[in-house]
């Protein structure tokens, strides 16, 4: 008798579309099954493509040496080939595999942040495969703190090159829902070890330099590296208000647009009191227009704001659960369809550097900063 085998039914129908199938492994995030493991590590080394989690953001892994490898990462994220993605190690010995000149300074820092949220960008060794760096001179470096990031680089055997696994432009995945919603059919696997804890991506900093250069904040604070090595110089587009040149971009991820909901948000900077009042006021004005308007306040003003969805950060107190909760939430204001998001500032202390950073890309500089009345 005929019978439709539904299993290869699925599969040609992907296949026919030159999609893939992804798989999704459920992983213990302080236990990782070896069996899941050996099967994400199997697909690195042959070439495919996997999404794990680490403590900052779930990254899109494929052997950094597999030049092939790496272009289709590009494809399956739909990244522009100038924007080279980091690439993740499990010891420190692989850093010396593929940097030259690592400099007291750098292994000072890789011995007090690593395992851990920052990146660190290095002169390169000539064999890196071209498309690893985008034609680079430097290569970026970093070594997670996450059991199933560890196993996976571990077992692969191979340098793991990981972007964040969202498509281009869009917020980063702090979920294995997020990166299903992205890349479900244009990736091999994704490794679901739960939610990430940081919520921001690592720090950047560039140490082919001195004094080293901070190229995008993250989940490593500046005041933590002014602690263990002194100056830092920032990069002028961090504390940009405005869009650079991109002939200025030192860091290829600089002159991208990135972290972006899809609905428009405007940022309003400010102390709280204005920030508040300048919201208020341009809720009246979209109500005004028809237009469905969302904010994004913080647990101290949330309660005051009368709009059409109101979603809080978090505390001021607490920057730490804001960095945890900012992605998530860009994402989850293009399910409620309005059409405009207001969001309120924070300190730039700690975290909130990072914070105010994504959320001024998430703008493209839409920025409002309301007189301070003086009196
Ligand atoms: O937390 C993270 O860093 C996550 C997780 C997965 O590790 N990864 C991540 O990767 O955010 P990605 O590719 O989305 O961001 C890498 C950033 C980009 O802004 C890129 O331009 C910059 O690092 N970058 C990479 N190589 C560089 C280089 N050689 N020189 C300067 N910047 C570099
Ligand atoms: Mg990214």
């Amino acid at each position: 008798m005929f019978a439709l085998d539904f299993k290869n039914v699925h599969t040609h129908f992907f296949m026919a579309f030159g999609m893939k199938q992804t798989r999704v492994f459920q992983v213990n995030p302080e236990e990782p099954q070896t069996e899941a493991i050996g099967e994400a590590a199997a697909i690195i080394k042959a070439g495919g493509l996997v999404a794990f989690p680490t403590e900052t953001v779930y990254g899109l892994g494929a052997d950094a040496l597999n030049a092939d490898a790496v272009r289709a990462l590009f494809a399956a994220k739909n990244r522009p080939l100038d924007n080279p993605p980091i690439v993740h190690v499990a010891d420190v010995s692989g850093v010396y595999k593929l940097a030259q000149e690592v400099t007291p300074k750098a292994e000072l820092l890789m011995k007090q942040f690593w395992p851990g949220p920052l990146t660190l960008v290095f002169k390169r060794y000539p064999d890196v495969p071209m498309v690893t760096t985008a034609g680079l001179e430097t290569i970026a470096l970093r070594m997670p703190n996450h059991k199933v990031a560890f196993a996976l680089i571990k077992e692969s055997g191979v340098p793991v090159a990981a972007p964040s696994a969202n498509l281009a432009g869009a917020p980063s995945p702090t979920t294995a829902q997020h990166v299903f919603d992205d890349l479900n059919g244009r990736i091999d696997a994704i490794l679901d070890g739960g939610p990430t804890c940081i919520g921001v991506e690592s720090t950047v900093l560039d140490v082919s330099v001195d004094p080293p250069m901070l190229l995008r904040p993250g989940g490593t604070s500046l005041e933590a590296l002014n602690k263990v090595v002194g100056e830092v110089q920032l990069h002028p587009f961090i504390t940009s208000l405005a869009e650079l040149p991109a002939e200025k971009a030192r860091s290829p991820g600089m002159k991208h647009k990135h972290y972006a909901p899809k609905t428009p948000l405007v940022l309003v900077e400010g102390p709280s009191v204005v920030v508040m009042s300048k919201i208020k006021e341009l809720i009246s004005l979209c109500w005004f227009e028809d237009k469905q308007v969302g904010v994004l306040a913080t647990d101290e003003t949330a309660w005051a704001y009368e709009a059409d969805v109101v979603k809080s950060m978090g505390s001021h107190r607490n920057v730490d659960a804001i960095a945890a909760n900012l992605f998530r939430l860009l994402r989850e204001f293009d399910a409620e369809n309005v059409d405009l998001i207001l969001s309120e500032s924070i300190s730039i202390e700690g975290l909130g550097l990072a914070v105010m950073n994504r959320l001024r890309k998430a703008s493209g500089y839409k920025i409002i900063r309301p007189a301070v009345v003086q009196g």
